[in-house]
């Protein structure tokens, strides 16, 4: 029969203080001019660095060690922190979508026969990231549901895009709206009513998270439902390049645009009767949108027409609000998180993060769920960011007042485990700066010796870790490993992540001498540090957990 209750360790006692460290996009590499972590001064990770191979290790972040299709997907925040948080692997949102489109079997689910009930009178509109980047959504993903969709009887198809450069190179834009256009194209030969209707960049149109900023929710809603945008144009292959050319213009962050017909009236704002399809798996940037999307009551903008549409998700985004209410795939089914289990045995946790990164150490870290397990026992703390800027203008970011945040609940002796994410190295990493990020990542390194040190003040045992590379490797790379150049012989910056390994550390006065990472799991992955935090915690894990990383030997 089912319990929550953990068995003890039968080794290391219960009672301590655990800090756990997620530097986000933090990877190991390489030293050279494109490593921002070798750059940088970071003497705490260095140091930590030193007690390799004991107390300090790599870990794989990409790829099916963390549930994504294949070896060449670079790692993410969702799927990194789901690994961290559930100990086991997971077949993510990107793998099982694919599984849906091969199968056929995304078509007969409860979600598309939703929404083909309104292909009969009404417009099917599909929102979402315009990239082949496979952290929030794929090109060929959508390309099959175009073609799916159409074969399924819709008639009108509108798709709404955001412009990625951030899980891919900058620029990319353009070719992804140009193979869109090409299909689009081909839809119509076959009497498909097929057209982009509106676009913008994914950082100012649609796609926050977290409630950091409502507006980039509030002109996708303007552009999307209302037709209404600052740009207008009859084509969105040429919007993109005459965006691009505006100074400091990206991928990124591209001012909302709607396509219009010869009389320049919108081609496809959404109206009553249609349906609507959000098409990232991802969960954390279309939250926002799915709540314009669904819900009745709603003030978090004024929505102006609020159109009753069938609307559905690629995948259900948020577990617990169960948002949306219907979707076209299943998500992963991650229950009995780590974070739930040490709660149900006594574990009074702590979390913070800033805004930009809260639902990482809160929301994927508890399997995609909101919320509280107990709220008597667990305090969840969100630092509000900077809004309106890029990371490269502030690129210390909130990593002291984070790092303050979880010493005060180390030595208030309140918690049991104190959690946070530390955002520099990715979301800086992100903005391709690499003056930035450097100062970046000293800043989370401080960040990191202030928690350590309070650990060090309570008798503690810390977890120094990363949820996957980006900051370690700023510059696209050949198949041996040298910059590639681009067709003017420069460099092309890297604003993605990586497909490199990242550090795992444990230390502090708290752990006994004896505790060393072991040697037999030499391909351990993000997945086997929940199992690692529960041991220090004096807990053992759920046997269906992934391996633990550490060993007691007795001196
Ligand atoms: C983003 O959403 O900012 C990027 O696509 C991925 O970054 P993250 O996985 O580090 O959040
Ligand atoms: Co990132």
């Amino acid at each position: 029969e089912f319990s929550w209750k953990l068995a003890e360790h039968p080794k290391i006692p219960k009672g301590k203080t655990v800090a756990v460290v997620v530097l986000d996009g933090w990877g190991e590499a390489n030293p050279d001019q494109y490593n921002c972590i070798h750059t940088a001064e970071t003497p705490a990770m260095d140091s930590l660095k030193q007690g390799a191979p004991d107390r300090w290790r790599l870990v794989k972040a990409h790829g099916t060690a963390v549930g994504l299709p294949t070896e060449d997907d670079m790692g993410n925040s969702e799927v990194g922190h789901n690994a961290l948080g559930a100990g086991r692997i997971f077949a993510q949102g990107a793998k099982l979508v694919d599984l849906a489109l091969a199968s056929g079997k995304i078509y007969d689910g409860e979600g598309f026969k939703y929404i083909k009930e309104s292909f009969e009178n009404g417009t099917l509109h599909l929102v979402g990231l315009l990239s082949d980047g496979g952290v929030h959504s794929r090109l060929d993903q959508l390309q099959l549901l175009l073609k799916g969709a159409s074969e399924h009887g819709a008639k009108r198809i509108r798709v709404h895009i955001l412009t990625d450069g951030r899980d891919v190179l900058d620029g990319s834009s353009v070719g992804f709206v140009e193979t869109l256009e090409n299909d689009l194209k081909e839809l119509r030969e076959k009497g498909v009513d097929a057209q982009i209707a509106s676009g913008g960049g994914r950082m100012y149109v649609t796609m926050d998270r977290y409630e950091n900023d409502w507006d980039v929710v509030k002109r996708g809603w303007d552009a999307q439902v209302l037709g209404e945008a600052p740009y207008k144009f009859t084509n969105a292959v040429e919007a993109v390049k005459k965006l691009r050319e505006e100074p400091k213009a990206n991928d990124q962050y591209l001012p909302p645009f709607v396509i219009v017909d010869q009389n320049s009236k919108a081609v496809g704002p959404i109206v009553d009767g249609d349906a609507v399809v959000t098409v990232n798996f991802r969960a954390d940037r279309m939250v926002m949108a799915a709540k314009a999307f669904e819900y009745e009551n709603f003030d978090k903008f004024d929505r102006v027409r609020f159109p009753k549409i069938r609307y559905a998700g690629m995948l259900q985004y948020d577990g617990e609000l169960k948002l949306p209410s219907k979707y076209l795939v299943s998500p992963p089914e991650i229950e009995r998180t780590s974070g739930e289990y040490l709660v149900h045995n006594g574990i009074r946790t702590f979390a913070c993060s800033e805004t930009v990164k809260f639902g990482h150490v809160t929301f994927f870290w508890n399997g995609n769920r909101s919320g509280y397990f107990n709220p008597a026992l667990e305090e969840y703390v969100e630092i509000p960011s900077d809004s309106g800027i890029t990371f490269n203008v502030q690129p210390k970011m909130k990593a002291l007042e984070i790092a303050e945040k979880a010493r005060d609940a180390i030595l208030n002796r309140k918690f049991d485990q104190v959690r946070v994410n530390l955002p520099n190295s990715d979301m800086v990493g992100h903005t391709g700066d690499i003056e930035a990020t450097v100062v970046a990542c000293k800043a989370a390194d401080e960040a990191v010796k202030m928690i350590i040190d309070a650990i060090e003040h309570v008798g503690g045992i810390y977890v120094i870790t990363a949820d996957h590379g980006n900051a370690e490797d700023m510059v696209k790379r050949n198949k041996s490993g040298k910059p590639q150049l681009d067709k003017n012989g420069n460099i092309q910056i890297l604003t993605s992540h990586t497909l490199q390994p990242v550090p795992i550390a444990i230390g502090g006065p708290g752990l006994l001498p004896g505790v060393k990472f072991r040697k037999d799991v030499p391909t351990g992955g993000l997945a086997n540090v929940a199992a690692t935090v529960m041991n220090l915690h004096g807990f053992e894990a759920p046997s269906d957990y992934e391996p633990t990383l550490i060993e007691v030997v007795d001196n």
